[in-house]
């Protein structure tokens, strides 16, 4: 793709165009370079996002993202719609701020679908920049990936296809084009897909939480600093890109959420570019991780806090006595960095995330189960090979992404051993698209809870090799590779990314 780096100028120039009479000046020559893809009229892609309701004492109540409609045919196959758009949304009372989001101004729907099914999603493009939209998480063939590879231009649309084949889990989407992934993600490109597994049943297993809305919530986490005027501000400032003063959680800063059962579930996504999260009670108490960003842990784990960095997810299960209430919040996560170096990179104070406030009168929720899922010890038996990865400035393995060149190749149906390595007092988390993963070791360590379950992406802490277990289930030729690369989205956006085929030995 020919565009420039989205530096403060770019950025700008951009943003103008988001709106008014611009937009439907320049849409008709867009609309042409668009070949024999669908257009799309401009007048469907602005809308604004209201502001939050508000509880009785002003406090604005967190939004539960809406389901995507989808329909189901009669094979089975459910088809979901998805237009990226360009709207306002009001972040701060009398502002509107410019956001983009998918069927609506600022983030997307939550996406669900069942272990077996086939989706395609019609990804309709109504920005006037290319996107494109990929499933983090999902186990699916390149050809759907939705990576660098595959840009819906303005105006355009596409039509991903593949059948979920892995277990319950919560996943999220977002776009990935070169270059342009962190202002994306940051105006609010992205949202929640859920992956429920009918071997357990749609209460996946009995006693989990699981009425969506209800006891059982997707909490995706941004944070954008907003200029004077009221715009995301988009300069990345810092060595791993831009960095919030405040958490919004679907799309709201201090905001609270009504609980009317003793056990919540909170899906928790790390939408943030650059911040490293360390989810935990403002009082200590523990949550009971559940899931991590690949599936169901084998068990529920109390823990203190939980460390998401850009890309990961967390399952936690919180308990709440009657008229509680109980702070969340983004505490400082242990980076792993000298003390001095972590500060910059956000770990410095603890930020508010939302209250859950338990109505006086609970329904009663059941037990949560004992055994979630079989997951199995990893076993490094059964690798046919391993590689090494060397994270540094801005490269990986001392090379910065070429979309021409294919740095490895992976037989189909393989199952190697990843070393990952940082040398760098820098955070950066690493993901490989298509695949889950198991951490065999960190440091030479066992893995903490938070790692021993199904992983896609992993903080990656200085001078602390992982090994990771990694199989390869799908397929990726060179027409549409698979990526690997760090998940702080500026690092991506700068070329700390590779890419792999996975091809029939
Ligand atoms: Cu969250 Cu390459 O992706
Ligand atoms: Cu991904
Ligand atoms: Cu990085």
């Amino acid at each position: 793709m020919s565009r420039g780096a989205p530096g403060p100028a770019g950025g700008i120039s951009r943003r103008e165009l988001l709106g008014g009479a611009l937009a439907v000046l320049t849409l008709p020559v867009l609309r042409g370079c668009t070949g024999d893809r669908p257009a799309r009229p401009p007048a469907a892609s602005s809308s604004s996002r209201p502001a939050p309701a508000r509880a009785d004492d002003g406090t604005p109540i967190v939004p539960v993202p809406p389901l995507a409609a989808s329909t189901v045919d009669a094979d089975g196959v459910r088809v979901f719609q998805l237009r990226a758009r360009a709207g306002t949304t009001e972040f701060r009372p009398g502002t509107a701020t410019p956001t983009w989001g998918y069927e609506g101004a600022y983030l997307g729907p939550t996406l669900r679908a069942r272990r077996g099914e086939t989706v395609p999603v019609e990804v309709v493009n109504e920005l006037l920049e290319d996107t494109t939209l990929h499933w983090h998480g999902m186990e699916l063939p390149g050809a759907a990936d939705g990576g660098p590879h595959a840009p819906i231009p303005a105006g355009g649309s596409s039509w991903p296809t593949w059948t979920v084949a892995q277990p319950a889990a919560t996943l999220w989407y977002h776009p990935h084009p070169h270059g342009s992934t962190t202002v994306q993600v940051l105006r609010g490109l992205a949202g929640a897909f859920l992956v429920d597994d009918p071997a357990d049943g749609p209460a996946a297993p009995p006693g989990l939480p699981a009425e969506y809305g209800v006891d059982d919530v997707p909490l995706l986490l941004q944070d954008p600093r907003f200029t004077a005027d009221g715009r995301i501000d988009e300069d990345p400032r810092t060595a791993i890109g831009p960095l919030g003063d405040a958490v919004l959680v679907n799309g709201v800063a201090g905001g609270c959420l009504p609980v009317t059962t003793p056990l919540v579930r909170l899906r928790v996504v790390n939408a943030s570019p650059a911040r490293v999260h360390a989810l935990a009670a403002a009082d200590g108490r523990e949550l009971v991780l559940v899931g991590t960003d690949g599936g169901l842990l084998a068990a529920p784990v109390p823990v203190r806090s939980v460390r998401l960095s850009p890309g990961e997810r967390a399952e936690v299960v919180v308990g709440l006595a009657p008229g509680e209430r109980l702070r969340l919040v983004s505490a400082p996560p242990d980076l792993g960095l000298l003390p001095q170096l972590a500060a910059p990179y956000g770990a410095a104070g603890t930020l508010p995330l939302l209250e859950l406030r338990a109505a006086a009168a609970l329904r009663p929720s059941p037990e949560l189960p004992a055994v979630l899922a079989d997951v199995p010890p990893p076993d490094p038996g059964v690798a046919s090979g391993e590689r090494a990865f060397q994270l540094s400035a801005g490269r990986i393995d001392g090379r910065t992404h070429d979309p021409a060149r294919i740095d490895l190749r992976v037989p189909l149906g393989a199952t190697e051993i990843w070393t990952v390595t940082s040398g760098h007092e820098q955070p950066h988390s690493f993901h490989p698209h298509g695949v889950r993963f198991r951490v065999l070791s960190v440091g030479g360590a066992p893995p903490p809870p938070e790692l021993a379950g199904w992983k896609d992406t992993v903080y990656v802490p200085p001078r602390t090799p992982l090994r990771l277990l990694v199989h390869f289930a799908q397929p990726a030729d060179e027409r549409a590779p698979f990526m690997y690369h760090c998940h702080v989205l500026w690092h991506e956006d700068q070329g700390m990314m590779g890419q792999f085929v996975v091809e029939s030995p």
